[in-house]
């Protein structure tokens, strides 16, 4: 990851950057935040209080407020605000919540959480603060045509036991873009229902906003779900902005962490997009603006695949359902995809290999783990075309035994 981070200044600015998690720049999406922060400066100077007065730890009121009331309006929840939360970032609030929730308990014995689909969220892997927190259970692989495949959540070897404290599942996933059926999730929270442990639901990408999410999927929530969602993807990661919704009792343990840890949370995201959640504004932002947009990027980058990578090659990318991210799989691949990545690096181009998001599996090997990489569509399409083409000439050379 750091090698991500500083990737572009030691190769340059001509470098191929298809590793990391940004958000597109889309035009007309910039505009309604300029407009926005317009509106705050302008009078009666809503700016002056989001920037000199701290919020309680849970976050902004109106916001809370906010937030309940749409998901009451527009999905019959049956929440108010006690039930919100605010973090500053979704990867801070799953670091609450997995500590919070697992790791050593008062008798000494240790508690996991489970997560269903492997692979899942390279940013949950190191957040444990005692030993090691993830249990992670292998998916089953549907093979699609000849260079298409789709992970499945295998339910016969999912075993939720006394040491299970929660199970988790990003939706869509990153990094392979799969989105768990309505069908999964009802399945995982009958389970977790009856097993008396929460269901957390990650929603960066998902509905209803910020949309980055190409199934019909219903958004659901229970009393003993736990679902997250963050404003980076919408545009605005600047404003380290998450959001959890909860039991009143979770949010009250969150909502201490906060304060104890943080004080309070960053308020301009929060106050960018508090009217654009009381207007409903916000879904057809989602819907009309941050789906369509990604949505084509990612047929682009498949068809850039289809053209570069070798036809005869036993190659496939993971049916393409959301989030920024094509995963794709080289089948008996004669080098490990830690190795590709710094064949590509030699060339300025980036991805992130596969091997970092499978963790928490048992020890038999399972060299699906070191065939697979994660390629984000978010750049300019022109960079994609040409990041493309390499990956293909690499891809090539790796079979033939270059
Ligand atoms: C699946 C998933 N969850 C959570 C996050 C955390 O995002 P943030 O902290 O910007 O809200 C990310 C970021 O890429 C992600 O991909």
């Amino acid at each position: 990851m750091m090698d991500l981070g500083e990737a572009r200044s030691h190769a340059g600015e001509d470098a191929i950057m298809m590793g990391g998690g940004n958000p597109s720049h889309i035009a007309t999406v910039q505009e309604i935040w300029r407009d926005r922060l317009q509106a705050l400066i302008s009078p009666p100077f809503e700016i002056d209080s989001v920037l000199v007065d701290y919020d309680g730890p849970a976050g902004n009121p109106r916001f809370l407020e906010a937030i309940a009331a749409f998901f009451k309006r527009e999905f019959a929840w049956n929440i108010s605000s006690k039930n919100v939360a605010v973090s500053n970032g979704g990867q801070t609030a799953f670091f609450f919540l997995h500590n919070l929730l697992a790791g050593r308990r008062d008798d000494g014995s240790e508690s996991h959480i489970l997560l269903p689909l492997m692979p899942e969220y390279i940013g949950y892997a190191d957040q444990s603060i005692g030993s090691n927190l993830f249990v992670a259970n292998r998916p089953k692989i549907e093979l699609i045509g000849e260079h298409q495949f789709k992970y499945h959540i295998n339910f016969d070897t999912l075993n939720i036991t006394d040491q299970t404290a929660a199970v988790c599942v990003s939706r869509p996933t990153n990094p392979s873009s799969n989105v768990l059926t309505d069908d999964e999730i009802a399945h995982l929270s009958d389970l977790t229902r009856e097993a008396g442990i929460p269901l957390i639901i990650d929603n960066a990408y998902g509905a209803p906003f910020p949309g980055v999410i190409f199934e019909e999927v219903k958004p659901i929530w229970d009393e003993h779900i736990i679902l997250t969602l963050s404003l980076s993807k919408l545009g605005l990661p600047g404003t380290r902005t998450g959001i959890v919704i909860a039991r009143e009792d979770i949010i009250e343990d969150f909502t201490t962490m906060t304060a104890i840890i943080g004080l309070a949370n960053s308020n301009v995201g929060q106050a960018i997009v508090t009217p654009l959640l009381e207007s409903g504004e916000i879904l057809s932002i989602s819907q009309d603006l941050i789906r369509p947009f990604y949505e084509k990027r990612a047929h682009q980058a498949e068809q850039f695949l289809n053209e570069y990578l070798p036809a005869d090659l036993p190659w496939r990318v993971h049916k393409s359902e959301g989030a920024f991210f094509l995963w794709i799989w080289f089948a008996n691949f004669p080098i490990t995809s830690k190795e590709l990545y710094r064949r590509l690096k030699d060339r300025k181009t980036f991805i992130i290999p596969g091997e970092y998001f499978f963790y928490g599996l048992e020890t038999e090997d399972w060299p699906h783990s070191r065939e697979c990489i994660r390629l984000s569509f978010t750049q300019p399409e022109a960079v994609l075309e040409k990041g493309i083409r390499i990956l293909g000439e690499e891809v090539r050379r790796a079979y033939e035994g270059g």
